[in-house]
């Protein structure tokens, strides 16, 4: 049998990175030989990766490219993920991007790999797979429902409905499904000039690739998968959570950034609750929380009396209401992280029961995994599909209410009460204890699709037989 060779191109940003390079160790568990392609700034947050392979027939490698800006008349760029933190740097970034093209080049003429698994921000490696005859598979980094639900969504021309705010029902899909306009991404608004020229090539990229590699595993989506596979007619693999190889402590901790909190001082906090009794509040790493937005946080926490951890980004530290910290320390109810915090330790400890979330699909995903209910509080990006999926078709989770998209990813307008409401729906009896059997369903669905046999294991042999039969025909 001759070993299959993949190679991924993931792109600089956490939320896209993490997943491919887990992505990478599971393909390497299957014994498939992987590379990842990276620039030098980058590379080492991908050298635990590799560690996790060590074991395997085919360890992970890594081969780095560079930008090569000067010559496309383009301003120096940084590719480290922890300083691109303005829409201005991400826009150079952005515009970078297509300078790697001819290392990356000259890299697959060298190693003629079985195919290429990229992120959507580099839909030139469509051309690239064409030149080379080898399939070029594009990753989202979203699930089935929302590629399925935006797809639909894009193919109205005007959403049918008389206001921004009056509902409209996505077509064709398998539920009925409401949104409405001011929930969808406005690609016309200002804060995403950035990616619109790059958003439309990619899209195209994407009609014209073999096909999507989906984080996702069968049971969480079924209708979906099958919707997109045979309604919208694209070949697409679930072999999700890639989350899953990371098994141990350790594996969970070192994800991304080093956590800013001693991981023993967290567990030994969560240890000290009772099973069920946390509720976990994270936007992620993009969204940004309004002054006023924490501080309707702050005391509808307060007001709940429940426990809690709250990850703040270290920008917002000095927003946080005065006082706060200290009161809630006093009370032992509640752990305020400042930065990354080891998220996938915390959605898998017993004593965590809920979870406000910006439905990020790694954290919709992670959540899942950790058996915990969801406030769903979606801000930009694909988020208000995924916050649908979670309340609407698995119905694992309550709705933070009327929210609407947001350009510059920034959290706001909430009220404390309606905060209230929705984690004592998810904390509480009735209603979260229906949610949290559903929940805890789903997360044994999820670690039973990665294991020897399941429906993402065996996705994952499926793409990794047609990919080598496609090399054979060539
Ligand atoms: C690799 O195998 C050794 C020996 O069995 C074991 O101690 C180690 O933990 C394994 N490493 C990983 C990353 O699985
Ligand atoms: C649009 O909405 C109106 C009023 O709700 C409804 O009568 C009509 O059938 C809808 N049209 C489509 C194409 O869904
Ligand atoms: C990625 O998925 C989102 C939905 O999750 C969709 O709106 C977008 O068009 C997709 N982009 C590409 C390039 O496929």
């Amino acid at each position: 049998m001759t070993t299959c060779h993949v190679v991924f191109l993931p792109f600089i940003g956490y939320g896209h990175m993490i997943p491919m390079a887990d992505m990478a160790v599971l393909f390497a568990s299957h014994g498939v030989k992987t590379t990842i392609i990276t620039t030098p700034s980058t590379a080492h947050r991908l050298t635990k990766s590799i560690q996790k392979t060590i074991n395997y027939t085919h360890q992970i490698e890594l081969h780095i490219i560079e930008f090569n800006t000067g010559e496309a008349g383009l301003p120096p760029v940084s590719d480290n993920p922890d300083q691109i933190d303005s829409d201005e740097l991400l826009s150079t970034l952005i515009q970078a991007l297509p300078t790697l093209q001819e290392p990356f080049e000259q890299f697959i003429a060298k190693s003629q790999p079985n195919c290429i698994i990229a992120d959507m921000f580099f839909p030139w490696t469509t051309e690239t797979a064409a030149k080379f005859n080898i399939p070029r598979i594009v990753f989202n980094g979203t699930g089935f429902f929302a590629l399925c639900a935006s797809h639909e969504t894009m193919t109205l021309h005007k959403p049918n409905a008389s206001s921004d705010s009056e509902p409209f029902i996505v077509p064709n899909i398998p539920h009925e499904i409401k949104l409405t306009r001011k929930q969808l991404p406005r690609l016309e608004s200002e804060g995403f000039k950035v990616f619109l020229k790059v958003f439309i090539q990619s899209v195209e990229a994407e009609a014209k690739s073999y096909g999507v590699i989906v984080n996702s595993f069968y049971e969480l989506e079924p209708e979906y998968v099958r919707h997109y596979r045979e309604v919208i007619k694209r070949k697409a693999w679930h072999i999700g959570p890639v989350s899953i190889c990371n098994k141990n402590v350790e594996g969970k901790l070192e994800r991304g950034k080093k956590s800013t909190i001693d991981e023993h001082e967290c567990l030994k906090w969560l240890k000290s609750k009772p099973s069920g009794s946390v509720i976990y509040i994270s936007f992620g790493s993009i969204v940004k929380v309004s002054r006023s937005q924490l501080y309707e946080i702050a005391t509808a926490l307060e007001a709940c009396n429940e426990n809690f951890i709250w990850v703040i980004r270290n920008d917002e530290e000095t927003l946080i209401p005065e006082g706060f910290e200290a009161r809630i320390a006093a009370k032992e109810k509640g752990l305020i992280i400042k930065g990354w915090a080891p998220q996938m330790l915390i959605l898998d400890h017993e004593s965590v029961g809920g979870f406000m979330t910006h439905c990020g699909w790694n954290s919709v995903l992670e959540g899942v995994l950790g058996g915990v209910v969801m406030v769903a509080w979606p801000v930009m990006a694909e988020q208000f599909y995924n916050a649908k999926l979670v309340t609407d078709v698995l119905r694992i989770g309550v709705s933070i209410g009327d929210v609407e998209w947001n350009p510059a990813s920034l959290c706001d307008g909430v009220k404390r009460a309606s905060i209230e409401r929705a984690v004592a729906t998810v904390m509480g009896a009735q209603e979260g204890d229906a949610m949290r059997l559903r929940a805890q369903g789903l997360k044994e669905k999820a670690k039973g699709a990665v294991e020897e046999g399941g429906s993402s294991y065996l996705d994952l042999n499926a793409f990794v037989e047609n990919v080598k039969s496609f090399k054979s025909k060539a």
